[in-house]
């Protein structure tokens, strides 16, 4: 026998019953966005490679070990996008959407591709909802966006489940002294550091501050901290958002360590953390990335950004029973039509009703069947009355509507009396 074909690991199927979830959540963000004038960009999910390299940075875990990457039929090395925010920022610059200082402010959403190991909260395909904003170099935006995502935890319930970390790397100077001072402490301790950051000390050292090893972690205690190497206007930006934070209320811990994965940031940057859902607790993340334009070839424009996980928000959700009951809301009716005249009367009552109760959830039967077989989908699908048509109802030009939820008597109702009947219906429930 052939072996079955299965999705590739780490990229999952989103089910019927898991996609009322996904909604609640993209629509409940995107109303968000909207009302603080956030403008949708649609972007392409293949880039070239070199947008990455040069972007997130070689170096990087996401670059080094988790692109798929491939070559077209024409010899073109591309890539699946593994985050969002090199291509919005290409496709800012192709289209000169930030020349002039002027600012932008935009969100994506769709899924991005990382080679990692899968596990709960981490996927190769996996959905971000992104948010870059340009052009805006003070603190007020870092603080706008971390506001904005502190109402959406209102919003969806999760205030008390997720907490904010923060930090500035400061300028790209600064991050690069600290660089050398923490290269320069942990070379003098290399024996005790375990193997990926041995590695790492030449790659990417900040990112050794991340390491879950405890060994690591112990030499870490006595380095030298990202905080004492701060320029003064980062120092004054930090400030900026804090106060910001402050005067808005929102909690945060400051967190020297907080690096980040993509070497893009400069200045701020942030994660929102919780932990209900094990090892992958980070909802959302992001920063400032000052330098991110001119380095992919545009003139020097601020930018500052997050984007936050969709699967872990969901699971996040679905674990705290947080998902509003009405998002499987069964149909409102179900209608049920025996025999070829009945089928096509039902057909054009149904469109009627479409048009007059746009409301309604009307599920018309769908592939015939006795009135027992009917009557049980009809009981199945969850409606709350079931519209019955057959051919003494066609003579007498009426339906019968049942209740399907309470033991109230079958009515017979005239065809033009029938929206009337149901909104009624509709009013009383
Ligand atoms: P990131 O931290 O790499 O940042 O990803 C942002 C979020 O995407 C994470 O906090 C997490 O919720 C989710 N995520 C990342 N990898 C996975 C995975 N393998 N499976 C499931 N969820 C995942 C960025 O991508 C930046 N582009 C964010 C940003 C935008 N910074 C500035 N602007």
């Amino acid at each position: 026998m052939s072996k079955s074909l299965q999705a590739i690991r780490g990229m999952n199927d989103i089910l019927p019953e898991q996609t009322p979830a996904w909604r609640y959540l993209e629509n409940t963000l995107v109303d968000l966005l909207d009302g603080y004038g956030y403008k949708e960009i649609r972007l392409p999910i293949v880039e070239y490679t070199e947008l990455f390299a040069r972007g997130i940075g070689e170096g990087t875990d996401v670059v080094d070990k988790e692109m798929y990457t491939f070559r077209d039929r024409n010899e073109e090395s591309l890539t699946l996008r593994p985050e969002g925010t090199a291509g919005c920022v290409r496709a800012v610059l192709e289209h000169g959407l930030s020349g002039g200082g002027q600012v932008q402010k935009l969100w994506y959403a769709g899924p991005m591709f990382r080679y990692e190991k899968p596990q709960k909260g981490r996927y190769r395909q996996f959905h971000q909802v992104g948010v870059e904003a340009f052009n805006l170099p003070g603190p007020d935006v870092d603080a706008e966006l971390i506001v904005l995502t502190w109402r959406l935890w209102k919003k969806l319930g999760l205030a008390d489940a997720v907490t904010l970390q923060l930090n500035s790397l400061g300028s790209s100077e600064a991050r690069a002294a600290y660089r050398d001072a923490l290269v320069a402490y942990l070379q003098e301790r290399f024996e005790q550091l375990d193997e990926d950051s041995q590695r790492r000390l030449t790659t990417n050292p900040l990112r050794i501050l991340d390491s879950k090893n405890e060994a690591t972690q112990a030499v870490l205690v006595g380095a030298p901290t990202l905080g004492d190497y701060l320029d003064e206007e980062s120092r004054l930006h930090f400030d900026g958002v804090r106060a910001r934070l402050d005067a808005a209320g929102i909690r945060y811990e400051i967190n020297h360590k907080l690096v980040r994965g993509l070497d893009y940031y400069n200045r701020t940057v942030f994660e929102w953390v919780t932990d209900k859902l094990g090892a992958q607790g980070t909802v959302c993340a992001g920063g400032r990335y000052d330098g991110l334009v001119s380095q992919l070839g545009g003139k020097a424009t601020p930018g500052v950004g997050f984007a936050m996980g969709v699967e872990r928000l969901v699971l996040l959700l679905e674990t705290l029973e947080l998902l509003p009951a009405e998002l499987n809301r069964a149909a409102d009716v179900y209608v049920c039509a025996f025999g070829e005249a009945a089928e096509l009367a039902a057909l054009t009552l149904v469109e009627r009703l479409r048009d007059e109760l746009p409301a309604l959830r009307l599920l018309l039967n769908s592939g015939g069947g006795s009135f027992k077989s009917q009557f049980k989908k009809a009981d199945k699908s969850g409606a709350r009355y079931a519209l019955i048509l057959g051919d003494d109802e066609l003579a007498g030009r009426v339906v019968g509507c049942k209740p399907l939820r309470d033991d109230s008597e079958q009515q017979s109702v005239a065809w033009d009396a029938l929206a009337e009947h149901l909104a009624a219906c509709q009013q009383q429930a």
